[in-house]
């Protein structure tokens, strides 16, 4: 009996991923289908327009496998979802659907506020009327504000956002922490930094650099080019996350939250010369101050994150660019 129940809950999981036609959740799931542990994954997204749908419908085309269902549901239409977490019953809710952007925040913040508040509220609490046993869900770095101190730990200062995306997530940590609390559920916040990889996000800045490179059009560089980053390969990123999703850790807490981040700072202006090295093209470069919401720098300590997994995150930003550079050719062009 015991045994069967061990086996069930080792080999049969149901997995919810939420977002599964955006970047993150689209390597996420494209992981999970290939995983014995995990009998049906289903995957939910509004498909909205922020960026290009074509690419989230691309990348939804390389998830067919008998294992993976989609169905195009928005976080906050809470009655589809109740339906569908009643069908269910998941073990595991991974929660990306998100409106994702620092910039576009300032001004359309309503959206932020209805999918990353709104959404996240139906998600997180269907998770406890249904006894989901983890539930993940996507923070970021932007939460930390503008860090004086670096590497960036999770325990440094979360209480100055510089922007209302961030605001939202900040929000979304808040709420998962009174839930794990009230009602005992298991919440893990995962704080992206500056995720990139192939199938990447079109607004952020390595696509738009090699698109603009190789079409010979001008790169906007902002804050005059002082800006650093923690720019984390999507393979880590995904490998420490399933680590995560399987570890069962004697005695850990409920309310958990960790940095999930190369541990490497690159210049704004280091990142777009070995653009134009790999690219083998100068690009043009217009020079602008520093936009409202951004922060200086992300540079953060992943040691929390690694001590759990003891995966190492160790894709350098060399050999991750030329991996995504060789899908946005293939891709793109
Ligand atoms: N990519 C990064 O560097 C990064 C960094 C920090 C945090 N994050 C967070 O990680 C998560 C995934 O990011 P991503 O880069 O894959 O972004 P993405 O925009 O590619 O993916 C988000 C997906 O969620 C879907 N979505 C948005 N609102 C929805 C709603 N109301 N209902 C259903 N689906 C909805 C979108 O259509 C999209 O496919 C987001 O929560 C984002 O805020 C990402």
């Amino acid at each position: 009996m015991l045994y069967n129940g061990l086996i069930r809950v080792l080999y049969y999981m149901k997995i919810l991923v939420t977002g599964c036609a955006g970047f993150i959740g689209y390597h996420l799931c494209n992981n999970l289908i290939n995983n014995k542990k995990i009998k049906t994954l289903i995957g939910i997204d509004n498909l909205n327009n922020y960026y290009d749908i074509n690419l989230k419908k691309d990348r939804l085309k390389l998830l067919s496998n008998s294992k993976f269902i989609f169905k195009k549901i928005d976080i906050c239409n809470e009655l589809s979802l109740t339906n569908l977490f009643s069908k269910y019953k998941f073990d595991i809710v991974i929660n990306l659907a998100a409106q994702a952007g620092v910039r576009t925040s300032i001004t359309n913040p309503e959206i932020y506020y209805s999918s990353n508040i709104d959404g996240f509220f139906n998600i997180l609490n269907l998770s406890r009327k249904y006894k989901v046993k983890k539930f993940f869900y996507a923070s970021t770095s932007s939460i930390y504000g503008d860090a004086s101190k670096f590497p960036i730990k999770e325990s440094f200062d979360t209480n100055k956002p510089l922007s209302f995306y961030a605001a939202t997530k900040k929000t979304n940590e808040i709420m998962a922490y009174s839930y794990s609390e009230i009602y005992k559920i298991k919440t893990i916040a995962l704080r992206f930094f500056t995720v990139y990889g192939p199938y990447g996000r079109p607004d952020m800045a390595i696509y738009k650099f090699t698109k603009n490179i190789l079409s010979n059009r001008v790169l906007e560089v902002y804050n005059n080019g002082k800006h650093s980053r923690d720019f984390t390969y999507i393979d880590d990123v995904i490998n420490n996350v399933v680590k995560l999703i399987f570890k069962n850790k004697k005695n850990s807490k409920l309310f958990e939250y960790y940095n999930v981040a190369s541990g490497k700072k690159i210049g704004l202006m280091q990142l777009i010369k070995l653009l134009e090295k790999k690219l083998n093209k100068k690009a043009k470069l217009k020079y602008l101050k520093k936009q409202k919401g951004d922060v200086f720098s992300t540079h953060a300590s992943n040691n929390k994150l690694i001590r759990i997994t003891n995966n190492k995150v160790s894709t350098n930003i060399s050999f991750g660019l030329d991996k995504y550079i060789k899908w946005f050719k293939n891709y793109e062009q």
